[in-house]
């Protein structure tokens, strides 16, 4: 799924990530280490949105700075801040949204679900989230959790085969970061790479890997890693 060899990130004047190399294979990977150590620099790697200096990638057999546009059809993002991830005025807009005509590079327009496909799909992803009865009101005036909620909606109703989620929890009460989490987590047939600092969700996941300054720490059962990183807390 992800294979990393010899890959270092600059961004300004920081190597924000140094030489990682990995290789993982778990259908969900935790994603943990301190402010500042790479988590989003990975994320964003592996989502396409830095390149690499050196080294080379494969995020589900493609090479993200290669394969842009297949990689965004396959590959959802889902932040922290749900504000910043709503675009249209109402919640069913919102989500039909991510579903709109995408062009490629040459002007060609890729195969999309038909009108009434797409109405069906948005229908599904609303009622998969519980935003069915929220679906005509306008985005902005939703509550925390429920913009976060339509925030997954946005990013399931295409049918990833990677959600990439970037403390997706972060600003939520415990009830929605539950409820968050556990959507992320149904198999739904997606694989999941999960930066967090909630390490309870950490261990929920397949696997795990610890960043420090941008190098890998540790990468394996996420009981271990996680257990190295509180080890390290406490030095
Ligand atoms: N846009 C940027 N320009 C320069 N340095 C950055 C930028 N974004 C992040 N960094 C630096 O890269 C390093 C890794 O950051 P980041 O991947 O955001 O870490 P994390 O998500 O684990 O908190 C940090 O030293 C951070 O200061
Ligand atoms: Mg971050």
């Amino acid at each position: 799924m992800i294979r990393l060899q010899g890959v270092t990130v600059r961004l300004g004047d920081v190597e924000a990530l140094r030489d990682v190399t990995l290789a993982d294979d778990a259908r969900t990977l935790a994603v943990i280490g301190d402010n500042g150590s790479g988590k989003s620099t990975f994320a964003r790697l592996l989502a396409g949105l830095v390149p690499a200096a050196s080294g080379t990638v494969d995020v589900l057999g493609l090479d993200p700075a290669r394969n842009v546009d297949e990689l965004r059809r396959r590959v959802a993002v889902v932040l922290s801040n749900p504000d910043a991830q709503i675009v249209m005025p109402t919640v069913a807009e919102d989500v039909a949204f991510s579903l709109r005509p995408q062009r490629r590079a040459r002007g060609i327009r890729k195969a999309q679900p038909d009108a009434a496909a797409a109405a069906d799909r948005v229908a599904a992803a609303l009622d998969r989230f519980g935003l069915t009865k929220l679906a005509e009101r306008p985005s902005h005036d939703l509550s925390g959790g429920q913009k976060q909620l339509l925030a997954l909606a946005g990013a399931f109703v295409r049918r990833p085969d990677l959600v990439i989620a970037d403390e997706p929890t972060a600003y939520l009460d415990a009830r929605n970061a539950r409820r968050i989490a556990d959507h992320l987590f149904e198999d739904a047939g997606h694989r999941l790479v999960l930066a967090t600092h909630d390490l309870a969700l950490a261990r929920r996941c397949e696997a795990a890997v610890l960043f420090e300054r941008g190098r890998v720490r540790a990468i394996g059962e996420p009981g271990d890693v996680v257990a190295e990183y509180e080890a390290s807390l406490r030095c």
